[in-house]
This record gives structure tokens, C-alpha cells and sequence, in this order.
């Protein structure tokens, strides 16, 4: 390939070999279930115990949902999925100025998921912000598209709001008080991933992203209205998120399954590729303070067979979390107790 990134504007007409995936990893799209979506949650509805008990209901059957009448406007929703667009929309030569396979940077364009540590590579390219606290890293984000900052800024700001409402509800459907996510979490660290997914010649030998679980507290995901891709494994099965209009995709991450012992799952989920149509998704991720110690919460260690996990540091895991392979074995596994 001449370039490192996917979206070089080049439309293969054969995966490249680096891309497919042994006989036993691929993704069987047919025998993906049509027959269920996750909850769709409408935050607008003025019994808060009713949303508080469907967020309980999804977090435990699920580990996802959808959201409505969240708060985000639909205006900042447009136009961040528009400078997405252009974005991958800018000549290679402009884009490869950003590129850098190394995770630890704080602003990079980059491909699959960990180039360097991987066997097989995933049909995505992406672009990786930091996005909290804004005056500290806006700067180094992209400068063209010139609106490039102010949109994503003004996202950014919504986006996070939406979080701490978010983990209120959670800690409130967990039986803990309002603030008790947040205040474990501290100053919490915000950053995004706008994937971009180009047409792909042979959709059922590659992924995306392979099945992986988040590694932060919580993600907002917004998804492209036209084009599915997003995939959540319940009870075996792969299941379509199928877009909805208006909503978020919201996930519980790896810190929140250890914070509520267990209680929520970190679920695996993943995103397929089509031969048609390039495919856009930009998930928001809220991480607790590098220092900020993670423990399960004392209520829930109380019955059964106390705390699962071992108390550790957002900093620690993050570290395991990138020296590893995106799909291997739940990386929690390496904090139980
Ligand atoms: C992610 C992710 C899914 C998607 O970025 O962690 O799971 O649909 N994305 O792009
Ligand atoms: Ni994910």
C-alpha cells in the first residue's frame, strides 16, 4: 500500500492480506440476530424513577443504550458529524501531517488500533483527541477544516454534560448516591475517537474494530445515521445497534463494571464493514483523573462474595490496557481479586 491510512481516497478491489482474518475470528454477518436492539432511553421524560429503572434494566441486560431528548443540540450533532466528514475528506498528503502510530500522543490521525502491537489489521483510520480541558489541548487539534476547533469544541462541551447526567442516573440506578460516580472519577478526563470506516471489497474476512471492551468509565457514541455497523454480543449472539435518529449510543466502560463490582457489564462490542458506503462514528470517552483510585463500591461488596476486583488507578490500568492487543481477554480479568 502507499499509504499508512485507509482513506487515501484509493478504492481496493481485493482486502490486502494484512487485513484478513483466520477462518476461526471472522464475523459471520449472517448469523447476526435482527430480532432485538438495545433500550432507547428518552432522558426527556419528567418521571426521573422511571429513568432511573430503565437505565438499571439496560445496564444489567445489556451494557448499553440508546438515548433520546438528550440534551446535545441537534445543531452541534450536524455539524460535528459534517467537519468529521470533511476532515476525511482532506487530500492524504494534508491528513499524513497528523498521522502517528504511538498511543501515548494526545493528538493523532492513525489506523487500525495498535499498528505496531497487532497481528491483523483493522479497516478503520481515526483520529484521537484529547478534549479535556479544552483550553489545554485545542491548540494541537486539526486546524483545517478552519472550523475544525470551534465545532468539536462546543460538541465537546455538550457531550460532557450529557456524561455527568448520565453518571448520576447510574449511580442512582446502582442504589448510590447522586454524585458518587463523580466523585470517585475526580476532574475527569474527556477524549474522542472520530472513526471513519472506508468501503471495504470483503466486509465478512475483516472487522473495523474486533470485539473489544471500552477501557475508560463511560462512551457516547454518536453513529452514523445511514450506515450500521456498530454490533453489542448479548448471550452469545451478536446483535445490530441499529442507528435511531437523534440518539446516542451510550456504554458502560471497564472502570464502571469494576466501580459497581460487577453489577454492569463492560460489554464486548465491535464494528463490521460494508462494500458500499464509508461509514463515520465519533465516541466520546470519559475517563477518570489519572490518579483516581478505583475500587468497587463499598454497598455492593456487602452481599455475596465481596469485592471482585482489587482497588488499582485509572493510570495503571490505562497502561495494561495499551500494551496489550485489542481483542485478547477482558483486561479487568488481570484486576480480579
Ligand atoms: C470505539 C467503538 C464503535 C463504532 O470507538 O470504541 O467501539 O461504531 N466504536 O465505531
Ligand atoms: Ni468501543
Amino acid at each position: 500500500m502507499d499509504t499508512k491510512v485507509l482513506s487515501s481516497g484509493i478504492r481496493y478491489s481485493n482486502l490486502p492480506e494484512s487485513y484478513v482474518r483466520p477462518e476461526s475470528e471472522r464475523p459471520r454477518l449472517s448469523e447476526v440476530s435482527q430480532c432485538d436492539n438495545v433500550p432507547v432511553i428518552d432522558l426527556g421524560c419528567d418521571d426521573r424513577s422511571h429513568i432511573v429503572q430503565q437505565v438499571a434494566l439496560a445496564c444489567i441486560n445489556y451494557g448499553f443504550f440508546q438515548v433520546i431528548n438528550h440534551g446535545v443540540s441537534k445543531e452541534a450533532v450536524e455539524r460535528m458529524l459534517q467537519v468529521a466528514h470533511d476532515f476525511f475528506g482532506l487530500p492524504v498528503e494534508e491528513k499524513m501531517k497528523l498521522y502517528s502510530d504511538d498511543p501515548s500522543k494526545t493528538m493523532r490521525l492513525s489506523t487500525s488500533f495498535n499498528v505496531k502491537k497487532e497481528k491483523v489489521h483493522n479497516w478503520r483510520d481515526y483520529l484521537r483527541l484529547h478534549c479535556y480541558p479544552l483550553h489545554k489541548y485545542v491548540p494541537e487539534w486539526p486546524s483545517n477544516p478552519p472550523s475544525f476547533k470551534q465545532i468539536v469544541s462546543d460538541y465537546c462541551v455538550q457531550v460532557r454534560e450529557l456524561g455527568y447526567r448520565l453518571q448520576e442516573l447510574i449511580s442512582e440506578s446502582l442504589g448510590l448516591e447522586k454524585d458518587y460516580i463523580k466523585k470517585v472519577l475526580g476532574e475527569q478526563g474527556q477524549h474522542m475517537a472520530v472513526n471513519y470506516y472506508p468501503p471495504c471489497p470483503e466486509p465478512e474476512l475483516t472487522y473495523g474494530l474486533p470485539g473489544h471492551t471500552d477501557p475508560n468509565a463511560l462512551t457516547i457514541l454518536l453513529q452514523d445515521l445511514q450506515v450500521a455497523g456498530l454490533q453489542v454480543l448479548k448471550d452469545g449472539k451478536w446483535l445490530a445497534v441499529n442507528p435511531q435518529p437523534n440518539a446516542f449510543v451510550i456504554n458502560i466502560g471497564d472502570q464502571l463494571q469494576a466501580l459497581s463490582n460487577g453489577t454492569y457489564k463492560s460489554v464486548w462490542h465491535r464494528a463490521i464493514v460494508n462494500t458500499d458506503k464509508p461509514r463515520m462514528s465519533v465516541a466520546s470517552f470519559l475517563c477518570p483523573y489519572d490518579h483516581a483510585l478505583i475500587s468497587p463500591a463499598k454497598p455492593l461488596t456487602q452481599h455475596g462474595c465481596g469485592a471482585v476486583y482489587r482497588d488499582f488507578t485509572y493510570a495503571e490500568y490505562y497502561s495494561k490496557f495499551w500494551g496489550r492487543n485489542l481483542d485478547q481477554e477482558h483486561c479487568l480479568e488481570l484486576f480480579k481479586n
